[in-house]
């Protein structure tokens, strides 16, 4: 089981700051590194020669306009789709590579919150989140119950949440059942598909602690795609900007922000980029940490 990720925030904090401070990054520390990567659809290039790392412990997000490849992107780190050159690591296996068993295996070491919730209609919100227990372990039911349980309370539902189906659920229980079920086998790894998209802004907050929260107790790495301003100011450590077909960036969102380069001009420029700038200004001022803040109201 991964209950060792989890007991071992410390190490990996430790991990996450040696990295940040720029310090030797061990093998251990590269969750994901991709190199070379081409993806084409016919004659459409998505990804040319696109290089990537995350590291362990860290909140890192993908943006990037519409089509610049993110879930494609993605779907090819979680093994539903296939480049067509180049080579992804994850968790230190080549998915190239893999064969069946690893790739269960793998399978079993990350969770995908995908951006509509992917909740089964016909199954209760506990059954839904005991689902993947049911597919890859043989615990008894009893067991699973109370884990299922365990992973609502861990994202903020109330117990009776478990009993209802995702058609009475709103947009951020929805959001939240779906996190408790990709966090059901304890995953080292997180990916999170638009986390806070479709949500108000009091929702899409409580999103973000969440988030953090899961990193700073369990050394998760989170890897993330959003639209969300807020969402990378609150807790990105790392931010991609995905562009024809390679990352033009990559750093803070206030070593971003600074940065020349058109797409990433683009991403900050226009009424949501302005918001950010103020983030920014004021973090500039106040000397604190830039994760406690949030812009004075959500880009619109
Ligand atoms: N199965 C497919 N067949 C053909 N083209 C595809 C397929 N999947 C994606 N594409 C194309 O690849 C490009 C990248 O798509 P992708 O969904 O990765 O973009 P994205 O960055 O996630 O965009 P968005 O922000 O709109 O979700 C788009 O032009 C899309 O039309
Ligand atoms: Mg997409």
């Amino acid at each position: 089981m991964q209950i060792a990720a989890h007991t071992d925030a410390g190490h990996n904090k430790a991990s996450r700051e040696d990295t940040v401070l720029g310090n030797t990054l061990h093998d251990d520390d590269r969750v994901i590194e991709i190199s070379r990567l081409s993806t084409r659809f016919g004659e459409h290039v998505v990804h040319a020669g696109l290089d990537l790392e995350v590291r362990r412990a860290e909140i890192f997000a993908l943006v990037g306009g519409s089509g610049s490849g993110k879930s494609t992107l993605l779907r090819e780190m979680i093994l539903l789709q296939r480049p067509d050159s180049g080579s992804i690591r994850v968790l230190g296996v080549d998915l190239q590579t893999a064969g069946d068993d690893a790739a269960l295996a793998l399978r079993q070491r990350w969770g995908v919150m995908f951006q509509h919730g992917g909740l089964f209609g016909a199954l209760t919100v506990s059954e839904n989140v005991g689902l993947p227990l049911r597919e890859h372990t043989e615990l008894e039911d009893a067991l699973i119950d109370d884990i299922a349980a365990s992973k609502l309370a861990l994202t903020g539902l109330a117990p009776e949440v478990g009993a209802q189906y995702p058609s009475e659920l709103s947009g951020g229980m929805m959001k939240r059942a779906s996190l408790a079920r990709a966090l059901a086998l304890d995953p080292e790894l997180l990916f999170l598909d638009e986390p806070t998209a479709g949500l108000d802004p009091d929702s899409a907050g409580g999103v973000d602690e969440l988030v953090r929260r899961l990193r700073d107790l369990f050394g998760l790495t989170i890897v993330m795609i959003t639209h969300d301003l807020d969402l990378l100011w609150q807790v990105a450590d790392r931010v991609a900007v995905l562009a024809e077909g390679k990352v033009q960036g990559i750093g803070s969102m206030s070593e971003l922000a600074r940065m020349d380069h058109p797409a990433i001009r683009q991403f900050f420029d226009g009424p949501r980029g302005r918001a950010a700038q103020e983030q920014e200004a004021r973090q500039a001022d106040a000397h604190t940490d830039t994760k406690t803040e949030r812009p004075p109201s959500k880009p619109k």
